[in-house]
């Protein structure tokens, strides 16, 4: 059997955990694909910089859309970042010339994932994108193929891990919002610019992939109220501890008899929930449905390891031809609610936990 041979843009956090989990696990991701895999060409910005990986045999490309053309490629793996600019036309060009695409970038998705999704269902290949929500939870892969019997009411969690990591180690090791930070960026779990995580964009952006997943939605986070944690103090922290609860950044996508609520803000969980005994870099993701009632999915939120996790389940169902519609969820005839209709939350932190 022929390998697929991967071209990876970006060898960033993300992209560099990933050529080297390939290289790691060639032999069991051969049997999960069917078929070899292989990296054949990658790309990033700058060629001299040590990367700590043997590229040995493998083609260089300054241009990601040179590399998604190239026909030593036949899918793409887009670990670039950004809604616009190289990432967007790398996928673009990748699927114009009829080539898988698997991402983890949310930013991207959130804005052009219909789009993009269209495209790939014209060309008849696959858009991936596991690692774009919850890092390494397998959500994507839940909410598209397990829950396909179920009716979702609600999706809500902790969806980034910088935030969780910040607000963790500020009640248990009072330290500052701004050294913590300093600390997620250092691990490689922040944004390109963290503006995205700690203002709560990044979570919407997650919110949106969960929301047309698993209410079979037209993604788009524009509807999304949005409030971050950077105005949280050390003063909230410790007079939510006094009240026994914990401050959580919640992205909550919760169906209504008016239409799908989306909202990410702040949120004061008691500290015996079981979403409030989450912490650090990890995440969950609570699902509520008709037949399950619940279910919880909890794991590591960022960092370069978990995310590959993703990524690499992406390419082993590409690889073995598993690629149905992106958002393939028929939908259950709800619509999304403007944000104009959800100023009653502005500024609400309360969530109902079961
Ligand atoms: P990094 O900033 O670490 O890496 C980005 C990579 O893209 C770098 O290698 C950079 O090159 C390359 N790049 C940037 N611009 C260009 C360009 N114009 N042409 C070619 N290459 C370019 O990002 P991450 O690895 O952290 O994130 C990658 C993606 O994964 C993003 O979409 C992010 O949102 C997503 N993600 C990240 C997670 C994490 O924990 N970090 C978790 C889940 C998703 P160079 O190295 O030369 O500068
Ligand atoms: N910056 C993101 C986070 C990366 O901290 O959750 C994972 O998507």
């Amino acid at each position: 059997t022929q390998s697929l041979r991967l071209g990876v843009a970006g060898l960033g956090t993300v992209g560099t955990s990933v050529v080297r989990m390939i290289a790691r696990r060639a032999e069991a991701l051969a049997a999960a694909a069917g078929r070899p895999v292989q990296v054949t060409a990658v790309s990033a910005r700058d060629r001299g910089r040590d990367r700590g990986l043997d590229l040995a045999g493998i083609a260089w490309f300054d241009d990601p859309v040179a590399l998604a053309r190239s026909g030593e490629v036949d899918a793409v793996v887009e670990l670039i970042g950004g809604a616009e600019g190289a990432a967007r036309a790398t996928v673009e060009a990748a699927l114009a010339a009829g080539k898988h695409v698997v991402t983890a970038n949310k930013a991207l998705l959130a804005r052009h994932g219909a789009a993009l999704a269209r495209m790939a269902e014209e060309a008849g290949v696959g858009l991936a994108f596991e690692a774009s929500a919850a890092g390494g939870i397998p959500v994507v892969k839940t909410l598209r193929e397990a829950l396909a019997g179920n009716a979702v009411s609600r999706v809500y969690g902790i969806l980034n891990g910088t935030c969780n990591y910040i607000l963790s180690r500020m009640e248990l090791e009072g330290l500052t919002f701004e050294a913590c930070l300093k600390d997620a960026q250092a691990l490689g779990y922040a944004e390109a610019d963290p503006t995205f995580d700690v203002e709560g964009f990044d979570t919407a952006h997650k919110l949106a992939v969960l929301t047309s997943l698993a209410f079979g939605t037209q993604i788009d986070a524009d509807g999304i109220t949005v409030e971050g944690i950077s105005a949280i103090a050390p003063l909230d922290l410790r007079m939510a501890d006094e009240l026994g609860y914990r401050i959580k950044l919640l992205g909550v996508a919760e169906a209504t008899p008016a239409g799908i609520e989306q909202r990410v803000h702040p949120t004061m969980v008691p500290k015996s929930s079981a979403i409030a005994q989450v912490m650090g870099v990890t995440n969950a993701v609570t699902i509520d449905t008709d037949a399950l009632r619940e279910l919880t999915l909890i794991g590591p939120g960022a960092g370069g390891e978990a995310t590959a996790s993703a990524v690499v389940a992406d390419i082993a169902d590409v690889a073995a031809g598993r690629v149905g519609p992106a958002f393939g969820r028929p939908a259950d005839g709800l619509k999304r609610l403007p944000r104009a209709e959800m100023q009653r939350h502005e500024g609400g932190y309360y969530i109902r936990l079961t």
